[in-house]
């Protein structure tokens, strides 16, 4: 039986002050949600604390958005799994395409940090998706093969959420086909030894299209970013109507 994990992306959005004040009105938005969705808020590293303290006896997982694989040393600016799970936090996004694009995150980093990410009793979001150029030139299945084969190398399958985010899709309104990301989410899943480890959609989810994602059979959740970050707009998704 596959978890349903439907994960928030706040991204670099919203202060201590701001991720509380979503916090007390989504608490009450969420309380119907039936009881096996998993519901994640993947947040700034400086809102953790404040979330994790507030989030006692409540049903949503914290998240963070990355993690460095070792734990500490001379590595400004990174955070290290220890430290996160000193503050409660569960899930951790990795390889997100914004990271890969912009700060320089390779398969192989990615591999690392999912790594040590579980050897701490975290789980990782792992991250892979296709640029418009590579959908274009009709290479979307050998770049996602090649993303898992390096990313997934001795990574354990038991303890792991994979998210399939088209970067043509994120952040663009223009959401994949949910037929063509049931076909790329079950492809991915043939690569799997482990074929019960949840596989969300990414890019431009909404509450106007959760329905419908859901309904494909191969997707298991969502990775959300800018529908995420007003609480009725992602409380809409995580009561989506199966
Ligand atoms: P979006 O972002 O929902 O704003 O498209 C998704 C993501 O980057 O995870």
């Amino acid at each position: 039986m596959r978890s349903i994990i439907i994960a928030g992306n706040w991204k670099m959005h919203k202060t201590q002050v701001e991720a509380l004040d979503f916090l007390s009105s989504f608490v009450h938005e969420i309380d119907t949600a039936p009881g096996e969705r998993e519901i994640v808020l993947c947040v700034p590293f400086t809102a953790l604390s404040t979330l994790s303290k507030n989030l006692h006896g409540s049903r949503i997982r914290l998240g963070a958005q990355n993690v460095h694989w070792q734990d500490n040393g001379a590595f400004t600016g990174e955070i290290s799994p220890p430290m996160l799970r000193e503050l409660g936090v569960r899930y951790v996004v990795v390889g997100h395409s914004e990271r890969r694009q912009y700060f320089g995150e390779t398969d192989e980093t990615v591999n690392l940090r999912s790594k040590a990410a579980q050897a701490h009793g975290l789980t990782p979001i792992l991250c892979v998706g296709e640029t418009k150029a590579q959908r274009d030139a009709g290479e979307t299945e050998t770049h996602i093969l090649s993303q898992l084969k390096k990313g997934l190398e001795q990574v354990d399958q038991t303890n792991l959420v994979i998210a399939y985010e088209p970067i043509w899709a994120i952040g663009t309104g223009d959401t994949c086909a949910d037929d063509e990301a049931n076909r790329v989410v079950g492809l991915i899943r043939s690569q799997l030894t482990n074929t019960d480890v949840p596989i969300q959609y990414g890019g431009s989810v909404n509450p106007s299209n959760i329905d419908a994602i859901m309904a494909q059979p191969e997707i298991d959740g969502v990775l959300v970013g800018g529908a995420s970050l007003k609480s009725d707009s992602f409380a809409r998704i995580v009561n989506y109507q199966a």
